[in-house]
C-alpha cells in the first residue's frame, strides 16, 4: 500500500548526482548547484522539515516534497528498533481526504473495490482505486466514520491523479442529483507511530482507552491537547497508529512523543519505512502495483468485498470479476534468492532462460540478514517453493517463492 517511490532508487541516484564528475569547470558547477537549488526550492516541504533537519535529517526530494530518508541511525538500525521499540514517521506528504454527504458512501463505491457500506463506523479497510480495465489507480486506506463519511488517506506520488479521477467522477455524480463533497486535508499533518512502543507513548498523551482500539479502528480524539483523527493501521507491519494533527501542533506532538518515549522511538526516515513494508509484503504502489495491474494479480482479492464480488458496480468489474473466476495471468509472489540483492525490474527466467516475471521491490532484509523481493510470475509459478532465477546484473541467481509476509505482522487484532 501507500505510494512511496523506491526510495533505495532515489539515494542511489542522489549520491550519483552528488558525485557526478560532469562539473569540470567553476561556471558549469556553479550551474549545476543553482539547478539543484532551484529544483529543491520547487519542492514542497511539510510542516516538520525544520525539525526534520535539527535532528540531522537527510532530506532527498520524494513525490514533489522534501522528505528525509534517514536521520543519523543508518537505515538497518532504524529498521530494528522499530520492531524492537518504536518509530516515528512524518507521513505528512500523504494526503488525508474526507468525503461528505448522504451519498459519499455509494459514490466511494463506484470507485474502489471495497465494501465500505458494510464497515462499521469508525473502522476502516485497504481499498483500491480502479480504472476502466480494472488496473490499479492507486491504494488507499478508507475509513468508514459514519454513514454520511468518509476519509480516505491516498498516496503523495498519486494525489493529483487520484483528486482529477475523483473529481471528475464527483462532478458527474452531483449533476445526477448526488448528495457528496469533498474536503482535502491539507491544513492537517500526518504521523506515523509505529512498533511495540507505539501504544503505550500515545497512551500517556490522550484519555481514550487505547487498549480497547484494534486494527483498523479510527477515532476523533485530543492528543496533547489538539484534535486529531487517529487509526490504529500502519504501513510496517507492526502494531501502530497513523494520527492526523492540525499543522500548528505536529511539531509538538512529534516532540512529546519522543519525549514520552524516552528516546525508544526514534525518528525514522523514508529508507527504514521501505525495508519495514517489504518485509511485511506490503505493496508500494508505483513498483508493486501499478495502472496495469489489477487487484486480484497483486494478491489483494481479500480486499474487495463480498458483496462488491457478487455485484460488481466499480470500473473495471468485468475484468475484475472474470479474473476471480478464472484466476489472473500474472500472481505477486515473495522471493528469497542468493546473490546481490534484486531491485526493481531485475528479470525472473526459468531454469531453461525464459522469461518467466520481473521483480518489482527487492532488497536485504535488516531482519532477517538476507534477501528478499517481490515481483509477478506467471500464473502457476506462483506457490511457495517454486523455484526460479533472478537476473541481476547479468548474472542469474537461485531464487524461490515464499509466502509473505517475510517477517511476521503483530497487528493489533480484536481477541
Ligand atoms: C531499543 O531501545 C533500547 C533503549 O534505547 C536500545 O538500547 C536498543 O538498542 C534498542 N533496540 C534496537 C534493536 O534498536
Ligand atoms: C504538547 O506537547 C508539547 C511537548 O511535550 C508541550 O510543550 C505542549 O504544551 C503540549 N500541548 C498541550 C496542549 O498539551
Amino acid at each position: 500500500m501507500r505510494g512511496l517511490l523506491a526510495c533505495a532508487t532515489l539515494a542511489r541516484r542522489a549520491a550519483a548526482a552528488s558525485s557526478t564528475g560532469a562539473a569540470s569547470t567553476t561556471a558549469a558547477r556553479r550551474h549545476l548547484a543553482g539547478a539543484a537549488e532551484a529544483a529543491e526550492a520547487e519542492l514542497k516541504k511539510t510542516a516538520l522539515y525544520d525539525f526534520h533537519v535539527a535532528h540531522g535529517g537527510k532530506m532527498v526530494p520524494f513525490a514533489g516534497w522534501s522528505m528525509p530518508i534517514q536521520y543519523k541511525d543508518t537505515i538497518m538500525d532504524s529498521t530494528l528498533n522499530c520492531r524492537a521499540n518504536g518509530s516515528l514517521f512524518d507521513v505528512s506528504h500523504m494526503c488525508g481526504l474526507s468525503l461528505q454527504g448522504r451519498q459519499a458512501i455509494p459514490f466511494l463505491e463506484s470507485l474502489v473495490v471495497a465494501d465500505v457500506a458494510a464497515l462499521k463506523d469508525g473502522t476502516g479497510s485497504l481499498t483500491v482505486f480502479t480504472n476502466d480495465k480494472g488496473g490499479a489507480i492507486d491504494d488507499s486506506v478508507v475509513t468508514k466514520v459514519n454513514d454520511h463519511h468518509v476519509y480516505l488517506v491516498v498516496n503523495a506520488g498519486c494525489r493529483d491523479k487520484d483528486l482529477a479521477h475523483i473529481g471528475a467522477h464527483m462532478e458527474a455524480f452531483q449533476k445526477k442529483g448526488g448528495d457528496v463533497k469533498w474536503h482535502v486535508h491539507d491544513e492537517r499533518s500526518l504521523l506515523a507511530l509505529q512498533g511495540p512502543l507505539a501504544a503505550p507513548t500515545l497512551q500517556v498523551l490522550t484519555k481514550e482507552d487505547l487498549s480497547k482500539m484494534y486494527f483498523s479502528d479510527f477515532k476523533m480524539i485530543d492528543i496533547n491537547g489538539s484534535a486529531c483523527f487517529l487509526t490504529r493501521t500502519g504501513y510496517t507491519g507492526e502494531d501502530g497508529f497513523e494520527i492526523s494533527v492540525p499543522s500548528e501542533n505536529a511539531v509538538d506532538l512529534a516532540k512529546a512523543l519522543l519525549e514520552k518515549s524516552e528516546g525508544k522511538v526514534r525518528l525514522t526516515g523514508l529508507g527504514a519505512r521501505d525495508s519495514l513494508r517489504l518485509e511485511a509484503g506490503l505493496c508500494l504502489y508505483g513498483n508493486d502495483m501499478e495502472q496495469h495491474i489489477t487487484p486480484v494479480e497483486a494478491g489483494l482479492s481479500w480486499a474487495i468485498g463480498k458483496r462488491r464480488k457478487a455485484e460488481g458496480g466499480f470500473l473495471g468489474a468485468e475484468v475484475i470479476l472474470k479474473q476471480l473466476k478464472e484466476g489472473p495471468k500474472i500472481r505477486r509472489v515473495g522471493i528469497f534468492s542468493q546473490g546481490p540483492p534484486p531491485r526493481s525490474h531485475s528479470e525472473i527466467v526459468s531454469g531453461t532462460g525464459e522469461n518467466i516475471g520481473e521483480v518489482t521491490s527487492g532488497g536485504f532484509s535488516p531482519c532477517l540478514k538476507k534477501n528478499i523481493a517481490m515481483g509477478y510470475v506467471k500464473n502457476g509459478l506462483h506457490k511457495a517453493g517454486t523455484e526460479f532465477k533472478v537476473v541481476v546484473r547479468g548474472k542469474q541467481y537461485d531464487a524461490v517463492v515464499t509466502k509473505m509476509p517475510f517477517v511476521p505482522t503483530k497487528y493489533y487484532k480484536a481477541p
